[in-house]
């Protein structure tokens, strides 16, 4: 093959390829990799790189860590306004549960993204996801749910899409309209989930907006049969689905998601062992989301060593959105979900590379430095992969590569 533009082998380089069952990390000390067309084509030792590949371009990493970009598969980066007062208010004593039922919380942010046009929405969610890319981090899934109509839904989708476009950033979006009962449907949630079914979910499918289809099952959120409504409409569709379960208590929504074939169920501070065996069992990723976790100032921990025994993969993400986690630092959740769930920075990793991809149903296409997979990389200057977890609030510097 010759050489182009487009054609080239990383050298100078450590890499964790964070493909499974191999090294810890798949470490590999002095490695190479071969690119072609934005295609991994060869990975492994410097010293073996095959005879066909010596001719490319080498480009020369300077000693760094190459690890595979970061995927962010948990947001709601795309959103108005912001949730400082009612942060000073649960401060002062009000739960995020009273919040809610008191008509703020998600809906506080519902008033604010209906309120901005297309253009002032894309404005004021870029620098989170520009913020997200400096981190490392080359996909990102980004959530509806602060429209709760057809019209703003649509506004937030297409808004996710934009942005994926002019950042370069792989964006996946998720329909989330099931995310809180709209104010104009008070006291209405089944005509609520009704009007999702039969005109919102038909639609997002027809535009092609959404990527995945999501729900927040919770006393706060939508109870376990209106749930499943919205699941069975969006599997009947094509949609891959995943679920906001157990967050605040156990609705036995992630039983019910992971017997649907759920992609990932996500949260899971309540789960039960009924819950992480059929998570198990269906190769349902388990989401965690340190962030919110932190914010909303929990004290239950996810049953991270009862999902492990399931054989749960679990993954790490940011949440962010303005009201349970505002932040876009995903090497901050690594660090996280070792110091508050006791991962290793191993399965933090792993958490953000190989098992987010899962979550967002591209594990075989990203998450791990493997022939056959995208060319999605960063190089980091790092001492070893752990010191991804290591610092808090201040991540190593990188490169996409
Ligand atoms: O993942 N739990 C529901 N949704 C978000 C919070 C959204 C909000 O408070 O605006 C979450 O924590
Ligand atoms: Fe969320």
């Amino acid at each position: 093959m010759g050489q182009t533009d487009d054609t080239k082998i990383l050298t100078n380089c450590h890499l964790a390829t964070m493909q499974a069952g191999s090294a810890p990390y798949g470490m590999i000390r002095d490695g190479a990799v071969a690119v072609h067309q934005g295609r991994i084509q060869w990975v492994g030792a410097a010293t073996e790189l095959p005879a066909t590949y010596q001719g490319w371009h080498k480009q020369d990493m300077g000693g760094r860590w190459v690890v595979p970009a970061l995927v962010d598969c948990h947001t709601h980066l795309v959103y108005g306004g912001n949730r400082i007062d009612e942060f000073e208010q649960r401060l002062n004593g009000k739960s995020y549960a009273e919040l809610a039922e008191a008509g703020g919380g998600i809906l506080s942010t519902v008033r604010a993204t209906r309120a901005a046009s297309l253009h002032e929405l894309i404005d004021a969610s870029r620098p989170r996801l520009q913020q997200m890319a400096a981190c490392g981090v080359g996909t990102v899934e980004i959530k509806s749910g602060y429209g709760l109509n057809l019209t703003d839904e649509i506004k937030m989708l297409e808004a996710a899409r934009a942005l994926g476009q002019e950042t370069g950033v792989r964006v996946r979006t998720t329909f989330l309209g099931a995310h809180a009962l709209p104010e104009e449907f008070t006291g209405k949630s089944g005509a609520y989930i009704d009007h999702i079914v039969s005109e919102m979910l038909p639609e997002i499918a027809r535009r092609g907006l959404a990527d995945a289809v999501d729900v927040f099952c919770e006393h706060i959120g939508f109870s376990l049969s209106e749930t499943r409504r919205v699941l069975e409409a969006a599997i009947a569709l094509g949609f891959p689905v995943r679920l906001h379960a157990e967050q605040l208590t156990n609705l036995h929504g992630a039983q019910m998601a992971a017997e649907m074939g759920a992609l990932s169920c996500d949260h899971l501070e309540y789960l039960d062992e009924a819950g992480a065996k059929a998570m198990g069992k269906a190769g349902t990723v388990g989401v965690l989301l340190p962030g919110a976790y932190y914010f909303l100032r929990e004290t239950k921990q996810p049953p991270v060593q009862m999902m492990l025994d399931h054989g749960v993969d679990l993954a790490i993400a940011t949440d962010c959105n303005p009201g349970s986690s505002p932040t876009t630092n995903l090497p901050l959740m690594l660090s996280m979900a070792c110091t508050l769930f006791g991962l290793t920075p191993e399965q933090a990793l792993t958490g953000a590379t190989r098992n987010a991809a899962k979550a967002l149903g591209l594990g075989d296409e990203i998450g791990q430095i493997s022939t056959g997979f995208t060319a999605d990389l960063v190089a980091w200057e790092l001492s070893s992969p752990a010191e991804l977890s290591y610092g808090f609030g201040q991540a190593p510097k990188c490169e996409r590569v």
